[in-house]
């Protein structure tokens, strides 16, 4: 198995690759805060990125903001770029693992998990596309496990809280739990709550290349997962929710493919009772249901035509109510932000047979945090791979591309994301 800690070849436990990106300058913040949560209690790091000035800025900007100097002196810099394969591996080579920040992933991240992959090092990303994700796992899942190589995908708020959530559910549920639905809503201060356009163009090429990821989910050949209790019920497109009594509609994240992805795993690698699950977000009111009809519409329409993806490229804060901006998020709209989700679980209580009767034994648990993209993500994201550095031995027996929830659900990453604000509770 490749190593877990620092040897003189291979001198950072991370490297924050991206670190110059929207995201990645927040990553990097945490990673600095969290020095101290590595093994024997220090974290070796630096930061990649295509541009040396713009890496300077970013160490100068943490350094003022977090009231440390001396990372202005002690956080190398590696100029790495996605087309230049001999500096991504020059890059992978030095680093225990690689936080890969650099999106879109359909574009950007296939170089940087090959060259993790051939060069020995774990990687983590923050992606929330799942034909990227799934592609990932389908082609280098062999390679990675022949060489002890950790990839994790969506390991933000896409979907860490979601994926652990229904593992926390089904850990504090006393006896065989079948069925979770799960309601996101965001809370945001009197500015109002924003993305920036990274994600924006994410979520975009991912709408418009929602047809390949059918042919690619068939090409991996998985039998159906086996439905433990009752078939779980698809809520409609567009529904008043009484759990958290307002309009809500299907998560249209990657929530759903990577916690199914995760049941899959426990249920063949681990002869574990897989969870169906059901993921929806609460809109608001009905003046928000108006607002979402006509920018879900206008938006889907557009984004399948390539002229149409570039208008809406060009103006993310029109297209989507403000939601979505170039500039990102402003200080105060990201410390005003919240996220909440709860976990509605079914299940069969100890005793009773899971394969005969109704569900006789309800749960409902809840995840909260701050902000989601730019608090929520990082601090998920560093604490996933402090739990890998810190953890090995609690870790999936050999590498290869996993999901969160695969990769985390016997370590203690659920009490390191309580201490740092990530709260999992039973409700
Ligand atoms: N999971 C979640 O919940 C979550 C939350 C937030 C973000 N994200 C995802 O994270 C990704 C980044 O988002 P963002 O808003 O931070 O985007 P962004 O501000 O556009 O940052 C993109 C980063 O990629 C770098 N990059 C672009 N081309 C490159 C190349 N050829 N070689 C090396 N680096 C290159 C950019 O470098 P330069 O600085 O030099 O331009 C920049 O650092 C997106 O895919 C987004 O969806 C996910």
């Amino acid at each position: 198995m490749t190593a877990f800690s620092t040897s003189p070849g291979r001198p950072y436990h991370i490297i924050i690759f991206g670190a110059s990106g929207f995201t990645g300058q927040f990553v990097v913040e945490e990673v600095s805060r969290c020095a101290s949560e590595g093994p024997k209690g220090s974290l070796k790091w630096a930061v990649a990125g295509r541009s040396k000035p713009k890496l300077e800025k970013v160490i100068e900007q943490a350094a003022a903001n977090l009231g440390k100097p001396e990372l202005k002196t002690e956080v190398d810099i590696i100029v790495a770029d996605v087309s230049d394969q001999e500096s991504l591996a020059a890059m992978c080579k030095q680093a225990v693992i690689v936080l890969s920040c650099v999106g879109p992933y359909r574009f950007f991240g296939e170089p940087v998990v090959k060259s993790c992959v051939e060069n020995g090092a774990h990687c983590l990303d923050i992606s929330g596309e799942p034909q990227f994700l799934e592609g990932m796992q389908l082609n280098y899942h062999d390679q990675a496990a022949d060489k002890g190589v950790y990839i994790v995908g969506s390991c933000g708020f896409d979907s860490i809280p979601a994926d652990m959530g229904v593992i926390y559910t089904r850990d504090q549920f006393k006896g065989t739990l079948t069925a979770v639905d799960s309601f996101l809503t965001l809370g945001s201060g009197p500015e109002g709550s924003c993305l920036n356009d990274g994600t924006w163009q994410s979520v975009i090429y991912g709408l418009a290349d929602k047809g390949k990821l059918k042919s690619l989910r068939k090409k991996f050949g998985h039998k159906p997962l086996p439905v433990v209790g009752p078939k779980i019920k698809r809520r409609g497109l567009l529904f008043y929710s009484s759990e958290v009594q307002q309009y809500a509609i299907p998560f249209i994240g990657t929530d759903p493919s990577v916690v199914k992805r995760t049941q899959r795993y426990l249920h063949e690698e681990l002869n574990e009772t897989p969870v169906q699950y059901g993921a929806y977000a609460g809109i608001g009111g009905i003046s928000n249901v108006f607002k979402f009809l006509i920018s879900g519409f206008m938006f889907c329409l557009l984004a399948l035509c390539s002229c149409g993806r570039k208008l809406l490229i060009k103006y993310p804060e029109f297209f989507s109510f403000g939601f979505f901006s170039t500039e990102g998020p402003t200080k105060k709209q990201i410390e005003d932000a919240s996220f909440h989700i709860l976990f509605f679980g079914d299940g069969y209580t100890k005793g009773q047979d899971p394969s005969k009767g109704k569900p006789n034994g309800k749960i409902r648990t809840e995840v909260k945090g701050p902000e989601a993209g730019y608090v929520t993500t990082p601090i998920a994201m560093v604490q996933a791979a402090i739990t890998m550095l810190n953890e090995p031995d609690s870790l999936p027996q050999t590498g290869g591309v996993y999901t969160p929830g695969a990769t985390f659900a016997k370590t203690t990453l659920i009490k390191r994301l309580n201490k740092h604000g990530i709260e999992f509770s039973v409700i």
